[in-house]
């Protein structure tokens, strides 16, 4: 995606947020408008951190696993490290999870609210090397919007 698709995805993601304050609401929108901005992915969601573990949140795309371990595959690694993941080939990835057997590449942008994690944005796509250098600057910012419409509430959203 270049500038002007990045700027068209955050113009999209203000009119989906609006005002809303709800976490849910917006976390379930902002994974709708990446969706639908992004090409030639097949599944992007949400994993929210429970205690040890990150549990499925909204999503697009095939049902996937409802809880990974921090730590354990591309979403756990992002977790435990705090850095985004960008994997251009998920099959030498040791541990990674298959929820959709297309997917060949791989973002996950960790969610952080100053010092604590509170999930990760997880983007798999059916090509390898899919995701750029730029891909993932636009990306953690579209994240870092999203994350500045949360309201914390206890260890998740
Ligand atoms: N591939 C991920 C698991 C989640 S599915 O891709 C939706 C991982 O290795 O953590």
């Amino acid at each position: 995606m270049n500038e002007t698709d990045f700027a068209l995805a955050r113009s999209q993601l203000e009119a989906a947020l609006g005002e809303e304050t709800d976490p849910l609401a917006n976390a379930a929108n902002f994974v709708a408008v990446l969706w639908h901005a992004l090409s030639d992915i097949n599944w992007l969601g949400l994993y929210l951190k429970r205690g040890e573990q990150l549990v499925l949140g909204p999503f697009q795309g095939l049902a996937a696993v409802s809880r990974i371990d921090i730590g354990t595959g591309v979403c756990g690694t992002a977790a435990e490290t705090r850095a985004t993941q960008r994997v251009a080939d998920v099959l030498a990835f040791p541990g990674h999870i298959a929820c959709d057997i297309r997917s060949r590449s791989e973002l996950v942008v960790p969610l952080i609210i100053g010092d604590r994690l509170i999930g990760v944005l997880d983007i798999d796509s059916p090509s390898p090397d899919r995701f750029s250098a730029a891909d993932q600057t636009g990306i953690e910012a579209l994240c870092a919007r999203f994350v500045d419409t949360l309201i914390e509430r206890g260890d998740s959203i």
